[in-house]
């Protein structure tokens, strides 16, 4: 693997998932091959978990690691090509990647959607920028379309359950469901979860099906051939997974179309499945997008979900770092 930017860098993904599963077990079984190596931890925007979890899995595998935040702790970096540089952005792309290329051998990078131009943020500028001009390897820490390593995680907390729970069906059957916001956020998460479930369920692993209100349709390189079911009762019944997330309109773009409280997921929601567990990649606004009874059951997978967010980012590190 060289670079880790979506689900097409992966080569095979049932054996990413059980090296996730591996390093949870051995933490430190292959701390050898990041010694003397350098992970950069680039930030354009908040995190706690994508930060956290990535620089620990790097320490697991002996690297040291580097953190910075755009803007607050470096320049403002310029991403157009061939422009004048007379805004607030003091530092081009083009030294600013080939520099940090300079003192890492991997690159993470955070750099959400803006919502405001559709193509601009499906052409994923930052990352292609970085890519090209870093010369090492990037790993997406969350794009304007994608969230990889959260994906790789839920597939892993998905196989854990699944392994540990021999009455679960032989494709248990997974539902995204859109949930309720009154602030526009981007499309990453639900984007990256159908596209890695629809691999899933292309492999036979599981059933997948996706709820939201109309207009909040995904875009069609990431719902892929899932079953959209508007009514979310009707999506919810007999589901073995239920994996919420808000995401703004894609069709009419960064826009929030409803705020309808009756799709956040109560404990009466969660009682239509098959005893079904409850995924969310956090942060979660509580009671506004799922209630404190559903978050505080033994059907949340949340906190675990999070933790194997440590496995994801050390079995994708390791990959890149036998690459080298
Ligand atoms: N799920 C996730 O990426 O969390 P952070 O935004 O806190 O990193």
């Amino acid at each position: 693997m060289t670079n880790f930017l979506s689900l097409a860098d992966v080569t095979d993904l049932d054996a990413l998932i059980q090296s996730g599963l591996d390093a949870k077990a051995n933490p430190f079984a292959s701390q050898h091959l990041g010694k003397n190596k350098t992970i950069g931890l680039i930030f354009f925007n908040s995190s706690l978990r994508t930060r956290l979890s990535t620089q620990k899995a790097a320490q697991n595998l002996g690297m040291n690691v580097m953190i910075m935040n755009v803007g607050q702790d470096s320049w403002g970096l310029e991403m157009e090509e061939g422009v004048l540089m007379n805004g607030d952005k003091a530092e081009h792309i083009r030294e600013a990647a080939a520099v940090i290329g300079r003192y890492c051998n991997i690159i993470g990078i955070r750099a959400f959607a803006e919502l405001q131009d559709r193509d601009k943020d499906y052409r994923e500028q930052v990352m292609h920028q970085f890519a090209k001009y870093a010369r090492v390897p990037i790993v997406n820490l969350e794009s304007a379309t994608r969230h990889p390593l959260q994906s790789l995680a839920d597939c892993i907390t998905i196989e854990e359950v699944r392994r540990a729970d021999v009455s679960l069906p032989k494709r248990p059957k997974v539902v995204l469901t859109w949930l309720p916001h009154f602030k526009p956020l981007p499309q990453a998460v639900g984007n990256s979860f159908s596209e890695w479930m629809n691999a899933r369920a292309q492999a036979g692993q599981i059933e997948f099906v996706i709820t939201h209100p109309e207009g909040y349709e995904l875009a069609t390189e990431f719902a892929g051939t899932a079953p959209v079911i508007y009514n979310q009762q009707e999506a919810f019944d007999g589901a073995d997974f239920i994996y919420g997330k808000n995401w703004s309109s894609y069709t009419q773009y960064g826009q929030v179309l409803t705020q309808d409280p009756s799709w956040a997921v109560t404990m009466e929601h969660m009682n239509r499945t098959n005893n079904g567990k409850f995924m969310h990649c956090l942060p979660v606004r509580r009671n506004l997008k799922v209630s404190d009874a559903v978050l505080d059951s033994p059907q949340s997978l949340v906190i675990e979900q999070a933790a194997n967010r440590e496995w994801s980012a050390q079995a994708v590190l390791k990959e890149i770092l036998t690459s080298l």
